[in-house]
């Protein structure tokens, strides 16, 4: 496994496998790796010859005032874990080479209107930050294919926006959410948790179930149900953001007709803002 940091040295890379008619596929991860991203890992595997994984804290996607500095730094046991993954090349570049014009400068990529909802209400520019260093890397890395998780639901349907939008030649593949035997799923930012908020996160993805059961019974008071299920997070000790019921493909708002939807959830627990989702077949 190669670790490599500048642009340059990551191009020498991938142009030795593209004369060699390999495909690529690209996993970009904040790092602070866990299951859920060794599963991206795997399923990049399946769908290409050589693996980029890269790793950045990407500090435009942290809103004033969020968790940029403390966000968990643990690059030595990422890099082992990835050796172990099988990855072809962990990209690992800083500031200057990801905003090789200083970030106020930067050109920045925005999906209007889906970015304005749910988490983007919650974290006003995070989105833009997203979409913009996800383009960068797209830029940098020309995968054939890209890779991201379920669990972030809004972030790849903004993603696969983007990339209908502007036609970029990536096809991007979602995995589905590896989650802790009591449901909880997995994230980095688990670890904010203390003992007694760890033992009650479960109960976000619990209350998530109870309302795709309810959908799944014919409840189509979609409002009445989300109400009911923030009430329930409330009770169990959660600040609560949204629990929304979308359609699953858009985001867009449901109605009597609408055949996949995903009910979506955003609560903390302490410092920690966890978020979930639900894919409720109808
Ligand atoms: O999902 C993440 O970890 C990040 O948002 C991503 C896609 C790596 C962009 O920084």
């Amino acid at each position: 496994m190669e670790i490599v940091s500048t642009a340059e040295a990551l191009r020498e890379h991938l142009s030795d496998w593209r004369q060699d008619g390999e495909h690529i596929a690209l996993v970009p991860t904040m790092g602070n790796l866990h299951e859920g991203h060794l599963s991206l890992v795997k399923a990049a595997r399946e769908h290409a010859e050589r693996v980029v994984v890269s790793i950045f804290v990407n500090p435009t996607q942290f809103a004033e005032g969020e968790d940029l500095e403390e966000y968990p730094r643990t690059l030595e046991r990422d890099q082992r874990q990835l050796n172990r993954a099988n990855t072809d090349l962990v990209f690992v570049p800083d500031v200057d080479t990801m905003y090789p014009f200083g970030i106020d400068n930067a050109t920045s990529v925005t999906v209007p209107t889906l970015t304005d909802d749910l988490c983007g209400t919650f974290r006003p520019g995070h989105f833009d930050g997203v979409t913009t260093i996800v383009t960068r890397l797209f830029g940098l890395v020309q995968p054939d294919v890209a890779v991201f998780g379920q669990k972030d639901y809004q972030q790849q349907v903004v993603i696969r926006r983007m990339v209908a939008d502007l036609s970029l030649p990536v096809e991007i593949v979602i995995v589905p959410t590896v989650r802790e035997d009591d449901g909880l799923a997995r994230s980095s930012r688990n670890q904010y948790l203390s003992e007694d908020e760890r033992a009650s996160a479960p109960v976000l993805y619990a209350v998530l179930e109870e309302v795709g059961k309810e959908i799944r019974d014919g409840r189509r008071d979609f409002a009445a149900l989300e109400s009911t299920a923030l009430a329930k997070l409330a009770e169990a000790g959660f600040e609560t953001e949204y629990v929304n019921i979308r359609n699953a493909s858009d985001l867009s708002e449901p109605d009597r007709e609408s055949g996949e939807l995903v009910v979506l959830g955003s609560a903390w627990l302490g410092k920690a803002r966890l978020i979930d989702n639900l894919i409720v077949e109808i």
